[in-house]
């Protein structure tokens, strides 16, 4: 078992500078590295963590610096019951570890790969606890840019954290305090908006963004399918543009209701006026209707 003694960066009286983290079995791999489950003693209890580990050294450490710096910018300032909480992170053997809270049920793209989508009353529930975190994430000033189900987690008690800020942006201008635009294209093609895909030389609205990747996020809960399969993206932008949307395909015609039809493209609307604000989502006929069951899939 390979263990690490690390010294913490953030040292505070509450807990020992130096910690024995045993790492065990790799729980995901993302495009910068590998995720491992560890648990480390504190205070003579075994804790559990995921560690993001990021070689210095890669080509893909190098290349993408400034969105290791920004997941751990965003990741500090944020506070959140449905955000994954980020504890330390430490560079060791030219590997920078980022430490987090682990969440045993995996991501939900995992989980709807293995159990298959949701029922409506589970979805509903998961789906609050995501539009929650992403309508504080907004209050913060900050658009998350990377919605999708890999970026969704779940712990033991089937909770929602939302994870991965490496591509988060703020959207104020600290100095004149003024909202700005985002000009960079990032995030997965599958759960960009339109404007996005098109062109961002213009500058587009980061808000807008995660509400969309929300639609598509919704969609994938409720199908297991990515709303717009077009192999190239003039394919995908015309099925954006035009609503050709999987979801409107007549095998889920009985499957999806109506109010989260709806709901859906609300979101997945392609003019930005017209696109669902945060507030329309939870008082949607979807969002509000009255159902309490606990998602029980596990
Ligand atoms: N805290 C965690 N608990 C459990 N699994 C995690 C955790 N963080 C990440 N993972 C798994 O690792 C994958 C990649 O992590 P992520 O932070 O999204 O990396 P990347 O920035 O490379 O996409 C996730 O999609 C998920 O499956
Ligand atoms: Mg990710």
């Amino acid at each position: 078992m390979e263990t690490a003694t690390v010294l913490k960066q953030n040292e505070t009286s509450e807990y020992d500078s130096v910690l024995t983290v045993h790492f065990k079995n790799t729980i995901g791999k993302g495009s910068f590295g590998q995720v491992k489950y560890c648990v480390a003693k504190i205070k003579n209890h075994l804790v559990g963590f995921a560690v993001k580990i990021l070689r210095e050294r890669s080509a893909v450490y190098q290349d993408n610096r400034w969105l290791i710096d920004n997941e751990v910018s965003v990741a500090t300032r944020v506070q959140h019951p449905n955000l994954i909480t980020f504890f330390f992170n430490v560079k060791y053997h030219r590997s920078v570890y980022i430490y987090m809270e682990y969440c045993k049920h995996g991501d939900m793209k995992q989980i709807i790969r293995k159990y298959g989508p949701y029922v409506e009353p589970d979805a509903r529930l998961l789906f609050a606890q995501i539009v929650a975190a992403i309508e504080y994430l907004h209050g913060q000033d900050i658009a998350h840019r990377d919605l999708k189900p890999e970026n969704v987690l779940l712990n033991h008690r089937n909770q929602v954290k939302v994870s991965d800020f490496g591509l988060a942006d703020y959207f104020r201008d600290p100095i004149s305090n003024r909202r700005i635009l985002s000009y960079s294209r990032c995030g997965t093609k599958t759960f960009m908006p339109p404007e996005v895909l098109k062109s961002t030389s213009r500058g587009y609205n980061a808000m807008f963004f995660d509400i969309w990747s929300l639609g598509g996020v919704l969609h994938y809960m409720l199908t297991g399918k990515i709303p717009f399969d077009g192999r190239t993206t003039k394919v995908m932008l015309a099925q954006q543009t035009s609503g050709d949307i999987v979801l409107s395909r007549s095998e889920y015609e009985k499957t999806v209701s109506d109010h989260a039809k709806r709901l859906i493209w609300l979101m997945l609307e392609p003019d930005i006026l017209k696109r669902a604000r945060i507030s329309v989502i939870k008082q949607s006929e979807w969002m509000t209707s009255d159902s309490h069951t606990f998602p029980a899939k596990y």
